[in-house]
């Protein structure tokens, strides 16, 4: 019975333990390779990544920094989502044609649109430069000196590293400052739109249905990429030719069933999986609840104006949408880091840590690290809520009060390098503000500065508030400040920068929106932010300490390296789960779905005609299922921000999806991931293909692509165990 008991314990590990995580594609073989053609996997590491022969990597470069994507033919046809190429849908749209509002499909080359500043980066080469990175910095002694050596090394590395003159090289720290990798990049920055899906397909649902399962979205578009006649790197020109991949995906037609093997291989941007429970506690009870608050008051009354005014919504759709998108994550984090117990989780790993340290005699080194992020911790509390509410009030949300913080910059710059700098910055900031003033709404701005300026004068840590401020009435503040800026209008601010620097300055210190943020900054500058670095770089030094005492001290466990915006792979299965009791969510969705979401005319969940009627006639071609068109699927991949448009690949190095989005109960993965609830939301590609051929008639795209059907081989193997079975019934 013990026995029994241990063998589910192991399998119920083995089970967890297979899933979750960030992978380096460099280092897969071994315990992931094991993991990976355990989970079903037909392909070896190598196909994965290679420095030799071409390998999966070669088709997946990083898109314009963010965002991942996927070449899909092999004359570069670029696919990514509606979402990352938003910037540049949004560029080309004009009223007359309004590619954002009806899609945008170009029938032959010459119709592909070029793009200002968009680039996508290749990786060619990964090495690991720990060695070299680290060297004479163990022996020093303040964590200042090591900093400083580490950065000499890695530019010193940097001039002497040995690669093309097109090529680039970054070098990044994993594990917390334990090891460093370099990166040999190849960036292409002539890269065309070459299609787009109306948005109420690629951006079915909207905010409602963000961070949510079940999902309906078209969340996809498409690039090429455009290089000189040697297939190198080239600014846009127009004797550029279509770039010929080392790799590009074939794309599978067979779709995809629960349990089914899915890897997603993108640039997650930035996770903190290895917090202390102290810190975890924090971000639960102090930091979300404050964040969650004050974007809670600044999006109500941002969207009261937005129901009520057209021209408004234009103005504030995609700051809406940016601010509501961590609003509405931070809010799914909160609860699912509650409801998985994740810092009571931490809590029992920490005392067993401890345990392990006593037992490896390493006390010396490792004995006082939980008790020492415990005191910097707490230590650091106030200064972090405080700067999250200078971050949020000031920055983020409160715009006046963001151009406010510009313009004391620019006084800061006077001080610091003189009067030609400060002339100079003044020019740049002056003739860049048209576009701030275009999309700029001064009673939206009131309103919600009104209701934030509350939250920071009267909540945030009050020992960081200048004496002056304390007890302010908020509604003549605002009135004075709003009443009299001249920074509320664009004409108004380029009468405050008119003028000999000594004139400038005077003019700004006599605005009194001027003097009420310079007030808050020079507080925030000065009692706040060198405290709180100072205790920041103290825990930097203690995080990575503890990574190596881990890694040490377990060493068979799977540990994988935060994200930082590198190359990952993460792995996993095609999978349903439980949000709540009682209710089971399964793992894929389909085009009745979206018909059953239609609300007619609503900027969310409208539905064009066209869709409808291929609805309506099943009119699916050979992308549907059974009668059925399906649309997104999720799995348990560990993915994050940045992800967005990563490929998910099938068993055989195939393309079966389009990775967009998380769940809403499982976007505490970022901090801590659980199996039982963290799922990835991925469109269909054959959803991508139906929208491609049937909806938008691109035949011309679906021609250049190699689709294909791995699974017949399987369904045949299928039909040959059924006909065993029989034989021995
Ligand atoms: N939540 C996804 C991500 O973090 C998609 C965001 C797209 N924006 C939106 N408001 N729907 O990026
Ligand atoms: N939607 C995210 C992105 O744009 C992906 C995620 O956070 O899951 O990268």
């Amino acid at each position: 019975m013990k026995f029994l008991k241990l063998l589910l314990l192991f399998f119920v590990v083995q089970m967890q333990a297979q899933q979750g995580g960030m992978w380096i594609p460099s280092l897969l073989e071994g315990m992931n390779e094991t993991e990976m053609k355990n989970l079903g996997m037909k392909m070896s590491a190598s196909d994965i990544y290679d420095v030799n022969k071409s390998s999966l990597k070669d088709a997946v470069p990083q898109f314009n920094g963010g965002c991942t994507a996927e070449v899909i033919s092999s004359q570069g046809l670029l696919l990514t989502n509606h979402h990352c190429g938003f910037g540049e849908i949004q560029a080309h749209s004009t009223v007359e044609n309004n590619y954002l509002q009806d899609g945008f499909w170009a029938m032959k080359k010459e119709d592909e649109l070029p793009n200002k500043d968009l680039e996508v980066t290749f990786i060619v080469k990964i090495e690991d430069v720990t060695t070299q990175i680290l060297s004479g910095v163990e022996m020093l002694t303040s964590e200042a000196e090591k900093q400083k050596k580490i950065q000499e090394n890695i530019s010193n590395l940097n001039k002497s590293y040995t690669k093309e003159s097109y090529q680039g090289i970054k070098i990044r720290t994993f594990y917390e400052g334990n090891q460093y990798m370099l990166f040999v990049t190849e960036s292409y920055t002539d890269i065309r739109l070459v299609g787009a899906p109306p948005s109420s397909i690629g951006k079915f649902g909207s905010d409602t249905d963000n961070w949510v399962w079940p999902r309906h979205t078209g969340d996809f578009s498409l690039f090429r990429i455009y290089a000189d006649k040697n297939n190198l790197p080239a600014d846009y020109s127009k004797d550029n030719v279509p770039y010929t991949p080392k790799h590009f995906l074939p794309i599978s037609l067979d779709g995809v069933s629960e349990d089914d093997f899915t890897l997603v291989f993108g640039y997650p941007g930035r996770t903190t999986e290895y917090l202390p429970a102290v810190a975890v506690e924090q971000i639960v009870n102090e930091s979300n609840p404050a964040k969650i608050e004050i974007r809670d008051r600044a999006l109500k009354v941002t969207d009261g104006f937005m129901r009520k005014d057209k021209a408004i919504k234009i103005q504030y759709a995609s700051k809406y949408a940016g601010i509501a998108n961590y609003w509405k994550k931070w809010i799914g984090e909160t609860q699912g880091l509650t409801k998985s117990n994740a810092v009571q989780v931490k809590r029992d790993q920490e005392k067993a840590f401890q345990q392990k340290v006593v037992k490896a005699g390493k006390q010396a080194e490792y004995g006082n690290l939980l008790a020492d992020f415990e005191k910097n911790y707490n230590e650091i509390l106030p200064y972090a809520l405080s700067r999250d509410y200078f971050l949020e009030v000031m920055l983020r949300n409160t715009e006046l009060m963001g151009l406010g913080f510009k313009l004391y910059q620019l006084e800061q710059i006077q001080s610091t390098r003189g009067d030609q700098a400060f002339t100079d910055r003044k020019n740049n900031l002056r003739d860049g503000l048209g576009e701030f003033y275009k999309d700029f709404n001064v009673q939206v701005d009131e309103k919600v500065f009104e209701q934030l300026i509350d939250l920071y004068l009267n909540k945030s840590p009050q020992q960081f508030i200048p004496a002056d401020l304390k007890n302010t009435n908020i509604t003549k503040l605002t009135a004075d400040v709003y009443g009299t800026s001249k920074m509320t209008t664009y004409d108004g601010v380029k009468e405050l920068l008119d003028g000999d620097t000594q004139t400038v300055l005077k003019n700004l210190n006599n605005d009194k929106g001027y003097q009420l943020i310079k007030a808050l900054s020079d507080a925030f500058l000065k009692e706040v932010n060198p405290k709180y670095d100072a205790i920041n770089t103290e825990l930097n030094a203690l995080q990575r300490t503890y990574m190596k005492a881990q890694l040490e001290l377990n060493k068979d466990a799977r540990i994988f390296p935060d994200a930082n915006s590198t190359l990952r792979v993460t792995y996993g299965k095609v999978k349903g789960y439980n949000p709540r009791d009682a209710v089971a969510y399964e793992p894929v969705t389909y085009l009745g779905g979206v018909i059953e979401k239609y609300i007619p005319g609503d900027y969310e969940f409208d539905v064009s005609s066209k869709l409808i009627e291929l609805y309506n006639a099943k009119d699916f071609g050979p992308y549907g299922e059974n009668g059925k068109m399906p649309v997104n699927f999720i799995g348990t991949n560990h993915t994050t921000g940045g992800n967005s448009g990563s490929p998910a690949i099938d068993a055989h190095g195939n393309l079966i999806g389009l990775n967009f989005d998380r769940v809403w109960e499982g976007t505490m993965s970022d901090i801590y991931y659980d199996p039982a609830i963290c799922r990835n939301i991925m469109v269909d590609m054959r959803y991508v293909l139906f929208i491609i051929d049937k909806y938008a008639g691109a035949k011309n795209l679906i021609d250049e692509m190699k689709l294909v059907h791995p699974k017949n081989k399987k369904q045949s193997s299928k039909k040959q165990k059924i006909k065993n079975k029989k034989k021995k019934n």
